[in-house]
C-alpha cells in the first residue's frame, strides 16, 4: 500500500494515510506532511496484516494539511478516501451535525464518511450505500470506501475524478493512477463515468450509479516499473528532461504509411469532418497551454485555419463561440485536468469536435474527446512538465500536418520534408543534452538572483514564458516571461543594473524577425540587463550581445521550441537543486489537478 502511494505521491503530498479492515474493525494511521512521515509511523505502530485496505495522499482543498484533516476518515464501521471536491458538503454537513453527528475534520470530504457510516448502520450493504451516498453528493468525487462488517470488499464511485481498476493474478486494485499499480501488474480497466466499481475475492463487478449493467474497457499499460522508477537519477524531473530524445522519437513513430502518407491512427474523426473545419480553438492549462501556444504558430502557418488557444479554466465561462465546424483541440498529459475537461463538455454541448492530446492512456480525457492522438513520452512524475510539453508541440504539429495533408494545403512532398527535420529532432535534443555545461555554471552563477525574466518572439515567446513558469514553480523566484516586442511597451521598465535575462533569438532567414529580436537585446542591455542568448551556432550578431551564449542547433524557426524549452528546463531544475529545494514535488503544487 505505501509502495504504491509513494508512486501517486506526485498527485499530492500534503498528507497520507492508510486504513486496513481487520478482525470487524477499521484500524488506521495518517499523517500530515510527505509519506516518510506516514511511513515512519506505521514503522513505529504498525498495523495489522489484511488483504484489504485503502489509502489516499492528499492536496489539501478544505482544511490545512493536518493529520485531522488526512484521509481516510473513518466514522465507526466506514473508512472512505476521496479525491476531488464535494461541492454541497456544508448544507450536507449542517444536516448532520444537527442530527448529532460529530466531525473530526474540516474536510469536505468527511460528510461522504458519515453519510456512508448511516446508511451501512441502516441495513444496506456497502455497494448500497455507496450509491445511496453519492445520490446526495454534488461537485467532483472518487471515493473509495471498505465496510468493517464486510472484510472482503472495497467499493468505489467516480464522477468527474479519475479511477482506473488493476487485474492482478488473484489480486485486485483501484487507483487515481496505473503508476500505483504497475509493480503488480500491467493489465487494467477504464472506467466510465458515474458508475460504482466493486473489487472481491471473486473479481471485479463494474455498474453504472443506477445499478444497470456498465461498459468499460480493458486495456494494457504500455510501459513497465522501471519507466515509473528514477534510474540512478536524483530526479524524475532530471530523468524526464534526459529522456525528451527518445519520448519525441515514440511520439513520431509509425505515423506514415506505405504511400508516405501521414497517419494518425487514433483519429477517429473523418477527412470530410476536418474538411470543414473553418476553426481551431485549442485548450489546455500550464505548460500544456505553452505548448498550444506554440502550436498555433505552425497550425495556422500549414493549414491557413484561424486557431485560438485559450486557458482551459478561462474557456468556458466566457461563453465561446464554438459551433459544429469548430474544431477544438485539447493538451493534457495527465489526461484528468478538470479545467481541461469540463471545457470539452462544454465544447461538445456546442456540437464541436474534439480532439485530445494525451499523454496517458485510460485518463477520462481522450475518453470524453472524440477522437485522440497520444504522445509517448512514458510517464512523467516531476511535477513540472518537460517531456510532456515537447511532446505535446510534437503531436500538435503533427496534427497541423495531418489537416494540411487531408484538406490539400500542402503537397506530400512539402509534408515529407517536415517530417524528415521533426526526425531530426531528437538528435539536436540529444546536443543540448550533451553540452548542458554553461547552464550548469550559469544556475550556480545566478542562484541568489531575486528575479530573472525571459524574452522571445514569434515561438519563442511560449518558450519565454515556459521558461519563467519552470524557474516560477521550481525555484520560488520572480520570473517573467514577455514578447520581446512588447517590452519596450512598459515592462522595460523593470530592467534594472544586473537583472538576468533570457533571450530567444530566431534562426537567421526568418523575414526580419531575428534582427528585431538582437535590437531588442540591444535594448535591454544598454539599460544594464545581463542578457543570456539562447540562439543557432555561428550566430555572430547575437553572440555580440550576449553576456553568456547559450548555443542551439540550427534547426527551423517553427521546430526551435524543441531545442531552446531544453536549457531552459535544465536550468530551472538546477538552480532549484542549487536552493535545496525539492524539484520533483514543489510546495503547494499537485502534477493532476483534477478540481477547477
Ligand atoms: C498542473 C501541473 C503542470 C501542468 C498542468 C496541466 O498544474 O503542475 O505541470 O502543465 O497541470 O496538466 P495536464 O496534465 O493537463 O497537462
Amino acid at each position: 500500500m505505501l509502495a504504491g502511494l509513494r508512486r501517486l505521491e506526485y498527485r499530492g503530498y500534503d498528507s497520507a494515510g492508510i486504513a486496513v479492515v481487520d478482525g470487524g474493525a477499521v484500524d488506521f494511521r495518517k499523517k500530515a506532511g510527505k509519506i516518510a512521515n506516514l511511513a515512519a509511523d506505521l514503522e513505529a505502530n504498525p498495523l495489522p496484516v489484511s488483504s484489504t485496505a485503502i489509502g489516499h495522499t492528499r492536496w489539501a482543498t478544505h482544511g490545512p494539511p493536518t493529520d485531522a484533516n488526512s484521509h481516510p476518515h473513518v466514522v465507526k464501521r466506514a473508512a472512505v478516501v476521496h479525491n476531488g471536491i464535494i461541492e454541497n458538503f456544508a448544507v450536507l454537513r449542517a444536516g448532520l451535525e444537527k442530527e448529532g453527528e460529530q466531525f473530526l475534520s474540516e474536510t469536505d470530504s468527511e460528510v461522504a464518511a458519515h453519510l456512508l457510516e448511516r446508511e451501512l448502520s441502516s441495513g444496506s450493504n456497502l455497494v448500497q450505500a455507496m450509491r445511496d451516498v453519492v445520490s446526495q453528493l454534488e461537485g467532483a468525487f472518487t471515493l473509495v470506501a471498505v465496510d468493517a462488517q464486510d472484510p472482503d470488499r472495497i467499493v468505489a464511485a467516480r464522477r468527474n475524478s479519475p479511477l482506473v481498476v488493476g487485474v492482478g493474478d488473484g489480486e485486485y486494485f483501484l487507483a487515481s493512477d496505473v503508476a500505483a499499480f504497475i509493480e503488480h501488474t500491467r493489465d487494467a480497466i477504464e472506467l466510465g463515468q458515474d458508475q460504482v466499481v466493486e473489487l472481491t475475492p471473486e473479481g471485479v463487478h463494474v455498474t453504472g450509479f443506477d445499478g444497470s449493467p456498465a461498459k468499460t474497457r480493458d486495456f494494457h499499460i504500455d510501459w513497465d516499473l522501471a519507466a515509473a522508477e528514477k534510474q540512478g537519477y536524483d530526479w524524475f524531473m532530471r530523468k524526464e528532461i534526459f529522456e525528451q530524445p527518445k519520448a519525441v522519437s515514440d511520439t513520431l513513430l509509425g505515423r506514415l504509411n506505405e504511400r508516405g502518407e501521414l497517419m494518425l491512427d487514433e483519429l477517429h474523426i473523418s477527412p470530410e469532418v476536418l474538411r470543414r473545419v473553418n476553426k481551431i480553438v485549442i485548450v489546455a492549462c500550464g505548460t500544456a497551454f505553452y505548448a498550444g501556444l506554440v502550436a498555433k504558430y505552425a497550425i495556422e502557418h500549414w493549414t491557413r485555419i484561424p486557431c485560438e488557444v485559450e486557458l482551459a479554466s478561462e474557456f468556458r465561462y466566457r461563453d465561446p463561440i464554438i459551433d459544429p465546424m469548430t474544431l477544438v483541440v485539447t493538451i493534457s498529459q495527465s489526461g484528468e485536468t478538470a479545467d481541461t475537461l469540463m471545457a470539452i463538455r462544454h465544447a461538445r454541448e456546442q456540437q464541436a469536435k474534439v480532439i485530445a492530446i494525451c499523454n496517458t492512456n485510460g485518463a477520462t480525457i481522450p475518453r470524453e474527446s472524440d477522437a485522440v492522438i497520444y504522445t509517448h513520452a512514458g510517464p512523467e512524475i516531476g511535477v513540472a512538465s518537460t517531456k510532456g510539453f515537447t511532446t505535446q508541440v510534437v503531436a500538435c504539429y503533427l496534427l497541423g500536418l495531418y489537416l494540411a495533408q487531408v484538406r490539400g494545403m500542402k503537397y506530400g512532398d512539402e509534408i515529407g520534408a517536415i517530417l524528415t527535420e521533426l526526425d531530426a529532432m531528437p538528435a539536436h535534443m540529444q546536443w543540448v543534452l550533451d553540452n548542458r555545461q554553461p547552464v550548469l555554471d550559469l544556475a550556480e552563477e545566478l542562484k541568489d538572483a531575486p528575479s530573472v525574466l525571459f524574452l522571445g518572439r514569434h515561438v519563442g515567446y511560449p518558450v519565454a514564458l515556459e521558461g519563467a513558469l519552470k524557474l516560477k514553480e521550481l525555484a520560488y523566484i520572480h520570473a517573467e516571461g514577455f514578447a520581446a516586442g512588447e517590452l519596450k511597451h512598459g515592462p522595460i521598465a523593470l530592467v534594472s543594473k544586473g537583472l538576468p535575462m533570457f533571450v530567444v533569438v530566431p534562426p537567421p532567414g526568418r523575414d526580419q524577425l531575428r534582427d528585431k529580436v538582437i535590437s531588442n537585446i540591444a535594448e535591454v542591455r544598454a539599460r544594464g540587463a545581463r542578457t543570456i542568448v539562447l540562439a543557432e551556432a555561428g550566430d555572430d550578431d547575437a553572440r555580440a550581445n550576449a553576456d553568456t551564449f547559450l548555443e542551439l542547433p540550427k534547426v527551423s524557426t517553427l521546430l526551435q521550441p524543441l531545442v531552446s524549452t531544453v536549457p531552459l528546463q535544465i536550468f530551472a531544475c538546477e538552480l532549484a537543486t542549487l536552493l535545496g529545494h525539492d524539484v520533483d514535488q514543489p510546495r503547494n503544487l499537485a502534477k493532476s489537478v483534477t478540481v477547477e
